[in-house]
């Protein structure tokens, strides 16, 4: 039997940024969260560059560009200022997400079946700069086809919808989540896509979706930042580490 592909873990450092805004200043740094990060086993670093900068601000992916020994996520709307950003900072990849003003935080995936035309343009172009392209997108097969007819390389499958319903006990709800993500992971797995997950994932949820095989990469913020308050970052990503490199094996 052929060993299984290992899992990369990702660590968002948006909200060190987000406690460092409220008082504006340099501490804490997400750089040094991102060291630390990738000392306690993160095979790279994302960060969300909003319109509005409410946490990570140019300057700290500029630096988090320069300073990092490993591969940066850029997550990005696809407008021409975050395509003009990426181009010409050139992180390892760049994440399409959506993007509204008004919302907390990403909520649910990108409308690629509706968006084909803008996304095929800035996808085009940020791997025209050399800049490994995804699209973050929830489980659902017309928008798998959608970022193949994109040709996007990579998709994220959108996993909020499925720890939400875990959160508010919902098991029906859940299960069929859950399943929308193992078909949707299998179909992109066959169409010659890499398939990515992440949002809302915590300890236990990671380790489960660690257990398709056709998830390569898993990008977690908010619950390892908020972890990192009582334990620290270092135990937290350790922890984090080895929850889905159990879950994979
Ligand atoms: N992946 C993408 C594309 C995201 O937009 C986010 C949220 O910024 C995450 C993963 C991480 O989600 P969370 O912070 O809930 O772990």
């Amino acid at each position: 039997m052929s060993s299984p592909v290992p899992i990369r873990l990702g660590v968002n450092v948006d909200h060190v940024a987000t406690v460092r805004n409220a008082r504006g200043g340099r501490h804490p740094d997400p750089v040094k969260a991102a060291e630390i990060a990738i000392a306690a086993g993160a095979d790279g670093i994302t960060a969300h560059l909003r319109e509005d900068r409410r946490h990570i601000v140019d300057d700290d992916i500029a630096r988090l560009k320069a300073h990092l020994k490993k591969p940066l996520n850029l997550e990005m709307a696809a407008t021409a200022e975050m395509v003009g950003i990426a181009c010409k900072l050139r992180p390892h990849a760049a994440c399409i997400v959506p993007e509204r003003r008004e919302e907390r935080t990403t909520e649910g995936g990108l409308d690629a079946a509706g968006q084909c035309e803008v996304l095929r343009a800035a996808v085009s172009e940020l791997a025209g700069a050399g800049i490994r392209v995804s699209l973050f997108i929830a489980a659902e097969a017309a928008q798998i086809e959608a970022a193949i007819a994109i040709r996007a390389s990579v998709i994220e499958i959108h996993t909020g919808a499925w720890c939400d319903a875990l959160a508010t006990g919902n098991a029906a709800a859940a299960a069929a989540e859950f399943e929308r993500i193992r078909r949707a992971a299998a179909q992109a797995k066959n169409a010659g896509l890499e398939v990515h997950a992440g949002h809302g994932l915590d300890y236990v949820t990671a380790k489960r979706i660690a257990e398709l095989g056709e998830i390569v990469e898993l990008n977690i913020g908010h619950f390892l930042i908020g972890e990192a308050i009582f334990d620290g970052l270092e135990a937290a990503v350790r922890t984090m580490r080895a929850a889905i490199d159990r879950g994979r094996t």
